[in-house]
């Protein structure tokens, strides 16, 4: 295939981005869509020119780095998937293709498609963790959890943390993020120790790092490569309430 490309180039923090066009020719339908991004950026180092930075790192859809948002949509058109794991069959030969990188305030262009994302990272050090003895392993019969409130906790910890759902969402709002975070850890005995004080303290951080609020649009289910139900957010809320009333506010 030969695909027309306009790609987002920034070449730094404050420089002023523009899109530029590409052309990618001889590309297989069996590439990745990181992979036809390789391609072109090998035939730029040997021009000469700057490789279009991007970042990825495990391409089988579980490390949450790759975060392109392809013709509009975070993670592109196929539902349920990262952007590593896009395939060029998903396009025609002769497609115009629009690459840009994630657009939120809280999560700065570094360079071309790589954004920062540690604003996440603060958000699981305010509150997304447990304590836990650091002996050694517990017997896991020892700590009966019922198999359909596992795999429910489960299928929030299914979150990547990728920021899709920031980018897709026209507040820029990072409550999908933050309540798959605090639905699976109020279901699990483990996270009982910290349950009010954490979903305070990531909703605080969330605030404070410039992400909007959520207005209930629904984009950040539709984008995320992990299919995290918005139903965790009304989840995230009644912790909230409940997390006011212990603390008798
Ligand atoms: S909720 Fe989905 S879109 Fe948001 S960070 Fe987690 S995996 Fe990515
Ligand atoms: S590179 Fe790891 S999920 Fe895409």
């Amino acid at each position: 295939m030969k695909l027309n490309l306009k790609i987002w180039r920034q070449t730094g923090p404050r420089a002023a981005g523009r899109l530029e066009d590409y052309a990618a020719h001889d590309i297989s339908a069996d590439m990745s869509f990181l992979e036809m991004l390789d391609v072109v950026n090998e035939g730029l180092v040997r021009q000469g020119k700057d490789a279009i930075a991007f970042d990825s790192d495990c391409r089988e859809g579980i490390c949450g780095t790759c975060s392109l948002v392809v013709n509009g949509i975070p993670h592109g058109p196929d539902r349920g998937t990262t952007v590593c794991q896009l395939h060029m069959r998903r396009f025609k030969d002769g497609d115009t293709i629009t690459v840009e990188p994630w657009r939120a305030r809280a999560f700065p262009i570094i360079k071309d498609l790589i954004v920062d994302r540690t604003a996440f990272d603060r958000i699981i050090a305010a509150g997304g963790f447990v304590s836990v003895n650091a002996g050694g392993a517990q017997d896991g019969n020892a700590i009966l959890i019922p198999k359909d409130v596992s795999e429910a906790a489960m299928d929030s910890a299914a979150c990547i943390g990728c920021g899709a759902c920031v980018a897709a969402c026209k507040n820029a709002s990072a409550h999908l993020f933050v309540s798959a975070k605090i639905s699976h850890l109020a279901l699990l005995p483990q996270g009982q120790v910290e349950r009010y004080s954490r979903v305070v303290k990531m909703i605080e951080q969330a605030d404070a790092d410039g992400f909007g609020s959520c207005s209930n649009e629904g984009e950040c289910e539709a984008v995320c490569p992990k299919e995290i139900p918005i139903s965790n957010i009304a989840t995230m809320t009644r912790e909230y309430v409940r997390a006011m009333i212990v603390a008798g506010e």
